[in-house]
Formats: C-alpha cells, structure tokens, sequence
C-alpha cells in the first residue's frame, strides 16, 4: 500500500486559478494531485479502486459537481468526495452533504483546511479499501486450512515465521504470553502447518481437570486400576498418537504429575495406571503457560527439570500493547469476520475511533479486541458507533453485559440501522423489519430513538 500522504488527489475546477492552488498546496503536503478542467474529464480519467480521494466545485459548466457525485457513487459508492461550495452558500453545502459528499470546502478556502479535509477523506478511504482487501482476503482463505496470525509488526513477522519452521520439525514447545495473546491459535496452527496435521490435536487444560482424575485422563488406566476404574480407559496422550497435545496453563499442573510428565517426555512412551506394559508414543507436547514458570521453580512451585525439558524451544507471545501498530488491522479483521457472519455491513472507523483503540491497554489483549470489534459490529449503531463509548461501557461493568442487556442493544441497533438506511421513512423500517407501526413506535419510544433525526441521513 502506498504511504497515505503521497496518495492521489483529483482536483476538478473549471478556473485555472483554483487548480494551481490547490495543486501546489497538495504537491507540497507529499501528495500527488491530478487537475480536471471539467468532470466529464475527470470521470474519463478516474481508474477503478483510486486509492484517493475528490476535490470538486460545484458550479461548472457541463456536468456540475453533483452529478459528478452522483455518477461517481454510482460507480464506487465509497468514495470520498469533497465539493467546493461558493461563498455563504449554506443551502448549497447542506444539499452536498445529503447527496453523500463526504465533506465541503467553502470558497475561499486556506490551504491548511483544503490539506485537513483531504487528510481525512484519505484516511476514510484507506479503511474502505483495506475492509474491502479483508473481506476478499477472508472469503479466499475460509476455504483453506489452518487458523490465521494476524498482525504486520516485526514481532508477528518473526513469530509468524518461527512458527512455521517449528511445525517443521520434531521438537517440544513452550509457549509464554498473557491470556489473550494467541496461545491457543498459534499451537493449533503448528499442528495444522506440522505433517502431524491429519492426527489428532489434542488439548488438555491443565488447570481444569481435577487433580485426581487428571491422571487416568492423560495416561489412562486398565479395569481395576482403582476403586472405580470398571473399564479400561485410554489416556489423550495415546489417544493423541501421531499427532499434538496441547498442555494449556501447565503451571496449574500438580508437582506429583509433573514428573510423571517428564518421563513422558523424557521417553517417549506412556504406561496406563495399574499396568505394565508401556507403549510407545509419537506426539509433539506443546504447553502453554502465563505465569513465568522459571521464576514459579525458583519458588519451588514448578519442577526445575519439568521446567529446563519444556523450555528448549519457547515462543513468548507479545502482549497487545506492545504492537499497538497492529491494533486497527486487527479490529477491521474481527469486524469483517463478525459482520460477514452475522450478514451486516462492515462499519468502517474515524481517526477518534483508532485514536481511543491505540489508547486502551487490552488486559484481555487480542481477544478483548475480537469481543469490542463483534459489539461494535452488533451493536455499535446503539452507540452512533463511538468506540470511546463502547470501551467505557465494557470497562466500567468488566462482566459482559447481561443477555437482556444485549439484545436490548442489538434490537436498538438494528432499528438505528434499519431508519439510517430508510432515511428514516417509518412505513419503509416496519416492512423491512416486518413489525407493525405501533410495535415499531413502542420501541422508538424504549430506545429513545426519533425517525425524524434520520431524514437527512446520508447513508445509504
Ligand atoms: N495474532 C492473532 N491473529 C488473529 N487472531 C488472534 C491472534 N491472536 C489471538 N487471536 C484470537 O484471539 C482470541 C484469543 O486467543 P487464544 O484463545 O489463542 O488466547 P490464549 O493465549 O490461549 O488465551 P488464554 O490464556 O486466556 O487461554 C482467539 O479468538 C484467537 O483466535
Ligand atoms: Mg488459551
């Protein structure tokens, strides 16, 4: 992708004046302008999927600026275009903006506010094209295999790269990273990319198998082992043959499993409890822990040998904070994924919106990110898509909003959505939501909604 500021601007004037101006003040702000004496020029000209964004007046002869807007929407109804009004033509300006102009120059203007417009039509654009790129990308790869990594930052690049030499060789691995940070995904993704891939892969929380049954669970026993053992049962590490087990929170594993584990490890094969005969495994162990386990056997919490056996090959996992550069990608990814499913328009996000993800601290880290991208997804119309308001609100009660709480809010979004697209003609709402006018109108009442606040809207 191109650096946003040396993206192409089309500057469309019929006086020679006005387009020197502006195109010596883009030319000097890094971007690369392209001057139009008329729109029928400009439309000539314009490729499909122009990274950038229109400048046009409004009054010139032939086509006038809001044709042009029209019949560029037409053909990319993401465009953002900017109208140059005359001079205290409010009337004019309020019309471009109904019409779908993405904002409005009034004449005469500075070259500081031509360069501030410009800047966030960019931006705008640059999210539309890049939601656009996600949702292909998506579509091409829910074919194939293997759950993704995303992210563009030198450690996801390192990551992404240490990942795939591991799967390509028989080695134990430990992985380290907060709750949140793609344990999970990235040992299920050496598995799939690991020739062990048509094996099972087998996952095994540590933390939440009861200590005594945890065990027979791995290892398995023979009819009689135990008071209560009436059959004999396979362990996951044998059911797991020829493929991955998973060892997630290995730090909550008790110290007496642990060195039965370690044999394991250590030789490669697994007796059942109550038998003799011991039999040979072939699995890769990957574990996973959030606690750093050297310091736990320091403290005599973690075996020392368990812990200098695990950590021969160790993935740490970053924390979101610290690729924060990788947070809007991440957001548009889980918005598109959301809204595909759920068959809802992808909303896009402003600079305020990034601004407020790239200032939160993700203590929940990627998937705190994936459960803010569906709610906004949901229900961000509830909210007029503020995502400083969403962050609140997910803060300030850390539960997850109740079932009523949220159904609430999607039906609120939906309406919002509903009277956005309709320009907020009810009779249009009730049949495209199919409730009669008097349960649509209770719950304008309920939602604190106004048809009215939608008759100007834009959308479309
Ligand atoms: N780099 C990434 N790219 C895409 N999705 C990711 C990435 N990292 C994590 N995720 C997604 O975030 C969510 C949480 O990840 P995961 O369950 O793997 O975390 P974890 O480290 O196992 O957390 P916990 O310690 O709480 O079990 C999942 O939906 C996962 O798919
Ligand atoms: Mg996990």
């Amino acid at each position: 992708m191109h650096e946003p500021s040396t993206l192409p601007v089309m500057v469309i004037d019929d006086e020679p004046h006005l387009r020197i101006t502006a195109s010596q003040t883009l030319e000097l702000a890094g971007y690369t302008p392209h001057c139009f004496e008329s729109a029928e020029a400009a439309l000539a000209a314009l490729p499909a999927n122009f990274p950038g964004v229109i400048v046009s007046d409004i009054r010139m002869p032939g086509m006038d600026g809001m044709t042009l807007l029209h019949e560029l929407h037409r053909r990319d109804s993401t465009l953002p275009i900017i109208l140059i009004t005359g001079h205290g033509d409010i009337s004019t300006a309020v019309e471009a903006m109904r019409a779908g102009a993405w904002d409005f120059l009034e004449k005469p203007f500075a070259g500081d506010e031509l360069l501030d417009v410009v800047r966030r039509g960019i931006e705008k654009r640059q999210l539309s094209l890049e939601n656009n790129r996600l949702k292909a990308e998506l579509e091409a790869q829910q074919a194939a295999l293997g759950p993704r990594l995303v992210g563009r930052t030198a450690v996801i690049s390192r990551l992404a790269a240490m990942i795939q030499r591991i799967s390509q060789v028989e080695a134990d691995v430990l992985l380290f990273g907060e709750t949140g940070t793609g344990k999970d995904l990235v040992a299920r993704a050496i598995h799939e990319r690991s020739a062990r891939r048509n094996y099972p892969f087998m996952a095994i929380n540590c933390g939440a198998v009861p200590e005594n049954t945890i065990e027979s669970e791995l290892f398995g026993h023979e009819k009689g082992a135990f008071t209560g053992a009436v059959e004999r049962r396979i362990g996951k590490f044998e059911h797991a043959n020829g493929g991955t087990v998973f060892l997630d929170e290995i730090e909550s594993m008790p110290l007496a499993l642990q060195v039965k584990l370690l044999r394991v490890l250590q030789e490669r094969h697994v007796e059942r409890l109550g038998a003799n005969e011991a039999i040979p495994l072939d699995i890769r162990v990957i574990a996973a822990t959030k606690t750093d386990l050297k310091a736990a056997a320091e403290a005599g919490d973690f075996r020392e040998d368990l812990y200098y056996r695990l950590n021969v090959v160790t993935l740490p996992l970053p924390a979101l904070r610290e690729r924060r550069e990788d947070i809007p990608l991440l957001f548009q990814h889980f918005a598109v994924v959301a809204a595909n499913r759920s068959g809802l328009e992808a909303p896009t996000i402003d600079s305020q919106g990034i601004a407020s993800l790239l200032a939160h601290d993700w203590p929940g880290n990627v998937r705190e990110l994936r459960n803010l991208a569906e709610r906004y997804v949901l229900l961000g119309a509830a909210f007029d898509y503020r995502l400083d308001t969403l962050l609140e609100g997910a803060q300030a009660d850390t539960q997850e909003p109740t079932l009523p709480r949220q159904v609430e809010l999607f039906e609120k979004s939906l309406i919002s959505q509903s009277l956005s697209r309709h320009h907020g003609r009810v009779t249009e709402v009730c049949q495209h939501l199919g409730i009669p006018r008097k349960t649509f109108y209770d719950k304008l009442k309920k939602h604190g909604l106004h048809a009215d606040d939608y008759r100007h809207s834009s959308e479309p």
